[in-house]
């Protein structure tokens, strides 16, 4: 990604089920709002109204039974889409992007856990982001029964999507592969942990946002 003086900023957040992600992708787009910075939120799968059919398809259950390569093509054809028709305009229009899962998601999911090797995520990638890599990513950390209990209080009685049916243990796989994402890319990447009370998980990704996107940003535009 070009950090062109007026070109967007763009910030995953990534970690397992019930880390708040969703919640705090709302506060940061009003934080960064705050500080004067324009920015959206947006999700994955999902994020264009192409991409949001291919979630339902994806989380309906009907893609049960796919192999997790072709499961992982289809999160890459939803992302694909997310890519050209939301992300890459808002960020050459000077408007920052806050964004709910990203390709690290399909590198813990299908790969740490579906087994799909780096050269196929690496090739994935390619296609479906392109020179749209994340400038900062948000890893949100929370012991794994801890983020299940609070996914299915979220839930209430309600359905359990197909991801959300797996084990413990396997969510705690999926905690240890997003820390072991964050500790291979320590430049782009940033483990915050999310157990703490919502606005104290704010202001620890803030403290985040700020010292690495924030204030180069504004010494940027003082220097132009
Ligand atoms: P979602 O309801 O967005 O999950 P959460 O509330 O935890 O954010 O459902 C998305 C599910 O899809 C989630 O379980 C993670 C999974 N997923 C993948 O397996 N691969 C991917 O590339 C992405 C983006 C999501």
């Amino acid at each position: 990604m070009s950090q062109a003086h007026g070109r967007g900023r763009f910030i995953t957040l990534e970690g397992g089920e019930g880390t708040g992600k969703s919640t705090q992708a709302a506060r940061l787009v009003a934080a960064l709002a705050q500080r004067g910075v324009d920015a959206i939120a947006t999700r994955e799968p999902g994020g264009s109204p192409r991409a949001e059919e291919i979630r339902a398809v994806i989380l309906s259950g009907s893609a049960e039974r796919l192999a997790p390569v072709a499961e992982a093509l289809l999160f890459a054809a939803a992302r694909a889409d997310h890519v050209e028709k939301t992300i890459r305009p808002a960020l050459e229009r000077g408007t920052w992007v806050v964004c709910d899962r990203f390709a690290d998601s399909t590198r813990a999911y299908q790969g740490a856990l579906g087994g799909l090797d780096d050269d196929t995520l690496g090739a994935l990638e390619r296609i479906a982001v392109g020179d749209a890599r994340p400038d900062l990513t948000l890893v949100l950390d929370l012991p794994a029964a801890v983020g299940l209990a609070r996914a299915s209080r979220r839930r209430g009685t309600g359905e359990v999507d197909r991801f959300e049916q797996e084990s413990l243990a396997f969510h705690e796989r999926l905690r240890q592969a997003f820390l072991h994402i964050a500790h291979r890319d320590p430049q782009r990447c940033a483990v915050v942990d999310a157990s703490l009370d919502p606005d104290a998980v704010t202001a620890s990704l803030m403290c985040v946002v700020d010292a690495r996107l924030v204030a180069p940003h504004k010494a940027r535009e003082r220097a132009s």
